[in-house]
């Protein structure tokens, strides 16, 4: 537990035993499940947290509130990471209200059997007196699910924001940041924002715009630090993210069956180090242990202007896990990028020209026709300077 101001209390936990977030993506540095409370005449808990951390969050409730009922449960969002102890902490709680929006009621009844006269639906920016203070509530539809509202507290200029301006990392220390704080998570901030609700740029645009109309002081979101120092900076990052701007550097991304397409990968790499370009290299294969694979390449997607991308051609067409790759990218709705494609293949080539199917179906700037290669990588077959030139 954390006390956040004579009214917040931080109530959430740390998850750093599990592997994958949603079952898919890695979380080297663990994950965060934020749940808060606002103790005034009344107490409001906002969201619960990740089932099997039952004890340590009632724990961490009566630390805050000792043997104090809850009156109300705000449930901003429906996915089980906050939602989960939903039915536990109304067996705790039996006198507790649930309150949520009209578009919420449905989930509560499929994932808990809420029963409908234990919840309070509240319309856009109605209020809820706790006594000196009151929460409003304020729709932002597919940040990230259909169902999601943000809850604001205008006496302490506090957002409770749900996934938006989350980050995946455990939460260090204090829970408060500080001035450094932001650039401890600016990296692990972007690929949960390009891993999760990256799909979802103009939804975020629109509870950006919603949000600039409130005199924001604290964002108190569900996964990550509280944000008071650097408010201005977790949003503009949001900003630029869902706006899907980009700064220039190349993104290669590759996986590789033999070696050869890593190879021209590494090649590529050394090129562009020596040429002075900014870049990243993410290997979809797994063969180097503790990359983040898709995840991690999806994130540096989000911060550069060109994507190169390997594949060897793999049964008629794009290896497996890159064209994994390249569908997430459109899924993504990734707009405005320059694309390159190269590959080796045996006897027939295809992925370097599938690739560029893919990439020119997004509406990507093809920097040329891409460099298919046969049998081994070699300097001769694939002039890696010369493409270096082309990506500055
Ligand atoms: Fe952290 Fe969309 O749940």
């Amino acid at each position: 537990m954390k006390k956040i101001s004579d009214r917040i209390f931080y109530v959430g936990v740390n998850d750093t035993d599990k592997v994958q977030f949603e079952g898919l993506w890695p979380l080297p540095y663990g994950v965060s499940y934020n749940s808060y409370l606002v103790v005034d005449e009344k107490v409001a808990l906002i969201d619960t947290v990740e089932c099997g951390f039952e004890e340590e969050f009632i724990s961490n409730i009566e630390e805050a509130i000792a043997d104090r009922h809850i009156d109300y449960l705000v449930v901003n969002h429906m996915e089980p990471d906050h939602s989960s102890l939903i039915e536990y902490v109304m067996q705790r709680y039996p006198g507790l209200m649930i309150v949520a929006n009209a578009r919420t009621v449905p989930m509560l009844k499929g994932y808990h059997g809420t029963p409908e006269e234990k919840i309070m639906v509240m319309a856009e920016g109605k209020r809820l007196s706790l006594g000196s203070c009151s929460l409003s509530f304020h729709m932002i539809p597919m940040v990230h699910w259909p169902e999601t509202m943000v809850t604001w507290l205008d006496e302490e200029g506090t957002v409770f924001s749900g996934d938006a301006f989350g980050t995946f990392g455990a939460v260090q220390g204090d829970v408060v940041d500080d001035e450094d704080t932001f650039a401890q998570y600016r990296d692990e901030m972007i690929r949960y924002y390009s891993n999760i609700v990256g799909k979802y740029g103009n939804p975020v645009q629109s509870a950006l715009k919603k949000l600039s109309g409130l005199d924001v002081k604290r964002i108190c979101s569900t996964h990550g630090p509280v944000w008071e120092h650097n408010v201005d900076s977790v949003v503009s990052l949001y900003d630029r993210l869902s706006r899907y701007e980009v700064e220039k550097g190349v993104c290669i991304v590759y996986g590789s069956m033999y070696g050869n397409t890593a190879a021209a990968a590494d090649a590529l790499a050394m090129e562009l180090e020596a040429a002075g370009v900014p870049y990243c290299i993410h290997d979809l294969a797994g063969n180097n242990s503790g990359e983040l694979g898709i995840s991690g390449a999806l994130r540096d997607v989000f911060k550069y202007d060109t994507i190169v991308v390997g594949s060897p051609t793999y049964n008629n067409g794009i290896f497996p896990p890159v064209e994994t790759f390249m569908k997430a990218l459109q899924a993504r709705l990734i707009k405005g990028r320059r694309f390159y494609a190269f590959g080796s293949y045996t006897w027939a080539g295809a992925s370097v020209r599938q690739l560029n199917e893919m990439a020119s179906s997004m509406g990507f700037v093809l920097l040329g026709e891409g460099m298919s290669f046969a049998q081994a990588y070699s300097r001769e077959k694939c002039d890696m300077a010369a493409l270096a030139e082309i990506l500055k």
